[in-house]
């Protein structure tokens, strides 16, 4: 694992920007592997003005999110779906059809999981996946526990998460308990991984995901065995 550490929020976009518009220019048809979240947020806005002003294109890319809350439905305004339209799609030129979100209102989720990680081998595998990391070491909605899911599945949220999360919603019974997640098999398979974390609250996951040992009661540690990611931190979240 690669660690870049970073002087502040606005370093850490800048730098993931920077990884993420490389892989795009190298190959313009990658298939790009999205996360949800406050973190990430910095990055697409200066994706989308690079690529307003004609430094990168989108439009041959496909991408694949990492999850939804479920059940919702995508129009919701809490939905992951709208989240990435109004934080990013709506803002470049990549053609919405190409997007996915998983489907939070899928009658047979089982099997709307098993299709979209098909979907995901289909289109060749995730050529760059963008990360974000919980409190709890959570990535994606993989939760801290004795066992993790390998492939995309539905999965109850935390207390730790539905606390974190009730800051997006008017209270926190609104926030919903379950979601669609992509597992950490599935996100293991990503050519290319940059995980983009800051501030203090971040510190206990991203200590334990530096040192030299893996716990599924820190899911984040797995990517330890995956020999292209990179952490990209300010020094709060990697100091402490
Ligand atoms: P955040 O969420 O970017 O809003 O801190 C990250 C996560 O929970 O994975």
């Amino acid at each position: 694992m690669r660690v870049i550490v970073c002087d502040n929020y606005e370093q850490v976009s800048a730098e993931a920007a920077r990884i993420f518009a490389a892989q795009v220019y190298l190959k313009p048809d990658s298939v790009l592997g999205l996360a949800t979240g406050s973190t990430p947020v910095g990055m697409y806005r200066i994706l989308a003005d690079m690529n307003k002003r004609g430094e990168i294109s989108f439009k041959d890319c496909k991408s694949f999110n990492l999850d939804e809350y479920y059940p919702l439905a995508p129009d919701n305004d809490q939905s992951y779906r709208y989240f990435m339209n109004v934080n990013f799609f709506d803002h470049i030129d990549i053609d919405k059809a190409n997007t996915r979100v998983p489907d939070g209102l899928a009658q047979d989720p089982e099997a709307a999981c098993k299709a979209y990680d098909e979907a995901i081998d289909a289109a060749g595998g995730i050529d760059i996946q963008v990360l974000g990391i919980g409190q709890n070491g959570h990535i994606a909605f993989n939760e801290p526990d004795e066992k993790l899911i390998c492939g995309t599945h539905l999965t109850s949220l935390t207390e730790s998460t539905i606390n974190a999360n009730a800051r997006f919603f008017e209270k926190k019974e609104d926030v919903p308990t379950r979601a669609v997640t992509m597992g950490m098999a599935s996100i293991l398979k990503a050519k290319t991984i940059i995980l983009l974390a800051n501030g203090k609250a971040k510190h206990r996951a991203i200590a334990e995901l530096l040192d030299d040992t893996i716990t599924t009661s820190n899911p984040s540690t797995l990517l330890k065995v995956h020999p292209n990611t990179i952490i990209i931190c300010d020094r709060e979240a990697y100091e402490g």
